[in-house]
């Protein structure tokens, strides 16, 4: 049997792209009010990225910034895995343009999408490599422009997403020195497309004129049995994943910035408070597969990672998908 190598997270870094569209914004746009967002989501505003940024260039900004944390060279990364379900093109895999971006010209890659689940399970996927010892330095991006496939004359999901990127570097836990990585899992179910998807621009339904004219590159949502799975996932992966540890070990919870009134129900149902769940979705709205990686490099900047405590990073979504990385600070 291979003897596994503990894993840490050696450095943490985000970017949020300079365009701030506020609700009032959206208020010009659509038939909604600043008051009906904040009330039934938490969001003020949240980041458009600019023409010339794709996914590809907002992760590489992050990426830079959690190699200069960890203080390690691009040329020493070893696997590069991008979290995206708005990759800059069909193929290639967007991770070959993140490489090109910062110069990681040694490094394997790949993307993985699972909508809002994507970068737990890319961190996920970059831990087995660590603790196997087949790589040493596992950089793992989560980077979205949902910009591009949100329908900006519906109200209904176009106040909620964002755009922006969040990178983690990955290292033996001797040489990342903290964030132990205590557990993780994964999971999908299928049969879910109602729930939430963009219905055309794949092998089922490729682009067309008509395809175009409906809209159907855009997203698709059933609000509502997003909201129900959200917060029961919630806190079934809270609770599984310190079921053996005990709540009391709880240092802070990372989760998918979905809505804060599902946040706040789900810690409600946990008997937690408000302060136990790290929150930006006032600034950034739901960004996807970025939305991990920017809260926790949000809340390590703000120095709010408690010490020797368990962060529980929680992410749900399309698919339906949903997973955690608990890991030890
Ligand atoms: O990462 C997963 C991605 N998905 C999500 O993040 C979405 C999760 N779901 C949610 O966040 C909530 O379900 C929403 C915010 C989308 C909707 O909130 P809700 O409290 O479930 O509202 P609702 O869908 O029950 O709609 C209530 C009313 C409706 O009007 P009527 O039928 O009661 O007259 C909607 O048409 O609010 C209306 N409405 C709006 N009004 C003003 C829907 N969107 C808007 C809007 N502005 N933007």
């Amino acid at each position: 049997m291979v003897a596994l190598i503990p894993v840490g997270i050696a450095g943490s870094g985000s970017y949020m792209p300079e365009k701030v569209l506020s609700n009032e914004d959206l208020e010009r746009m659509v038939n909604t009010s600043d008051e009906w967002i904040r009330d039934r989501t938490g969001i003020s505003e949240r980041r458009i990225a600019a023409a010339d940024e794709d996914s590809g260039s907002m992760g590489a900004r992050a990426a830079e910034r959690a190699l200069a944390d960890a203080g390690v060279d691009a040329a020493d990364v070893d696997l590069l895995l991008c979290a995206t379900t708005t990759p800059d093109m069909p193929f290639p895999a967007t991770a070959c343009h993140i490489q090109e971006h910062i110069g990681a010209m040694s490094a394997g890659g790949f993307d993985i999408n699972s909508a809002c689940s994507g970068f737990v399970f890319a961190f996920n996927t970059a831990v087995q490599y660590v603790a196997t010892g087949a790589y040493r330095n596992v950089l793992v991006v989560g980077t979205e422009k949902l910009s591009t496939i949100t329908n900006w004359e519906d109200r209904d999901t176009c106040v909620i997403f964002g755009d922006g990127a969040g990178a983690m570097l990955l290292r033996p836990l001797d040489d990342a020195g903290r964030g132990e990585v205590v557990s993780t899992s994964m999971h999908i179910k299928g049969g879910n497309d109602d729930v939430l998807s963009v219905p055309a621009g794949g092998s089922r339904r490729p682009a067309s004129v008509e395809t175009v004219t409906a809209r159907e590159h855009t997203m698709r949502m059933g609000g509502s049995k997003v909201y129900r799975f959200a917060v029961s996932t919630f806190v079934r992966l809270v609770r599984d994943s310190l079921e053996e540890h005990g709540l009391d070990q709880l240092g802070m919870i990372v989760p998918h910035q979905v809505n804060q009134r599902i946040i706040e129900s789900a810690l409600e149902k946990l008997d937690l408070p408000r302060e136990a769940a790290w929150s930006i979705i006032d600034r950034v709205g739901n960004t996807a597969a970025a939305s991990i990686p920017m809260t926790f490099d949000d809340a390590y900047r703000n120095d709010a990672l408690p010490k020797g405590k368990l962060i529980c990073n929680i992410a749900f979504g399309a698919g339906l998908s949903w997973g955690h990385f608990l890991v030890r600070w």
